[in-house]
């Protein structure tokens, strides 16, 4: 039978949202009743577990009561405001180590929130992500949420502001309202559509309603849930919104050492012993961590359409100069 500390790690690893660790304890159990000679209750466990285990990750989520209220909002909403789950890890981020440490602290803040909790301390749980396009905001987001083993609701504010001109606020609130009791991941992209000093184009009045909706919400979301606010201009911003934040996170484009881990990374599995990785850094230098994605991509796609053995420096440098034409 499970000792009364077997019982606490479960509810603890419950609490925290740890599934690796709570099957890893259920199958202590199991193996320490088949020990103790108790035979079917262990194969019932294990049964249980083999029956958990075979879905995906996901899936453990949405049995969840509390993933619930609102996993796809339908109607007018419907396309502005989406639900995602994801296996996405932060390892799977290439990133300077600095960065890679501070979204580990978040992740680790939230595993310990109960020992934060004694100390009347919480966990870091608003945090703005700044940088230019495809230096990995959003995947992010979703590493954080395949981390935490929640869903992500991504919340795209610009679209958002032009499609509901005059009623966004309004809309937003009844949202807002509808989530704010939803423990998962929050994304707010393009922050800078509310935050901004100015936005040139919009009703002002409006913009501001949206904000004081988007504040009120982060106020209230409490800090077992994960609020993360992406832009790539900071400079917009007013400077008082970066207090509201717990952390503020700069990603940049890759430097040379990064610009070669994508490139590996992302050609992991080809035959690239002909590859002159220098010259092709090179050549990648200007690229973002989502076009160097892109440029493997098609190369990867050309070797399978014409049937060669492996892949080449000219080829590589082809792709990316084609990249690097769509830039210009
Ligand atoms: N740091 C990174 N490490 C590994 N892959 C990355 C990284 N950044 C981007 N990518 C790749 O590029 C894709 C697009 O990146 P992502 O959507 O996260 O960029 P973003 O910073 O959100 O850009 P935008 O500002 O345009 O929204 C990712 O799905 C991933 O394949
Ligand atoms: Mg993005």
């Amino acid at each position: 039978m499970a000792t009364s500390d077997q019982v606490k790690a479960l509810l603890k690893s419950h609490a925290d949202g740890d599934d690796r660790r709570f099957y890893s304890i259920a199958r202590q159990i199991a193996a320490e009743a088949a020990q103790k000679g108790h035979g079917k209750i262990a194969q019932e466990i294990k049964e249980m577990l083999d029956s958990v285990s075979d879905r995906p990750v996901n899936a453990v989520h949405i049995d969840r009561p509390n993933a619930i209220p609102l996993v796809q909002p339908k109607g007018e909403l419907g396309g502005l405001i989406s639900v995602e789950y994801s296996n996405l890890k932060l390892d799977d981020l290439i990133l300077p180590v600095e960065t890679a440490q501070r979204l580990n602290r978040i992740v680790l803040e939230h595993r310990q929130k109960h020992r934060l909790h004694e100390h009347g301390l919480n966990p870091r749980s608003k945090i703005l992500l700044v940088g230019p396009p495809g230096t990995g905001k959003t995947m992010t987001a979703k590493a954080l949420a395949g981390e935490m083993r929640l869903p992500t609701f991504s919340i795209q504010l610009d679209r958002l502001l032009t499609k509901y001109l005059g009623e966004t606020a309004a809309k937003l609130r009844l949202v807002f309202d509808n989530i704010k009791q939803t423990r998962g991941i929050y994304f707010f992209d393009e922050f800078d559509a509310i935050g901004g000093k100015r936005n040139v184009g919009n009703d002002i009045g409006e913009v501001r309603r949206v904000l004081n909706s988007f504040l009120q919400f982060i106020d209230d979301a409490g800090s077992d849930s994960l609020v993360l606010a992406a832009t790539n201009h900071p400079e917009i911003l007013d400077q008082a919104l970066f207090r509201r934040f717990d952390d503020v996170i700069f990603y940049e484009m890759p430097d040379r050492d990064l610009v070669l881990k994508t490139l590996k990374a992302n050609l992991k599995g080809q035959n690239t012993k002909n590859v002159k990785w220098n010259e092709v850094a090179d050549a990648a230098a200007a690229l973002s961590f989502a076009e160097i994605t892109r440029v493997c991509t098609d190369a990867m796609k050309t070797v399978i359409l014409e049937d060669w053995e492996s892949l080449s420096t000219q080829l590589l440098l082809d792709v990316i100069n084609q990249r690097l034409q769509v830039k210009s």
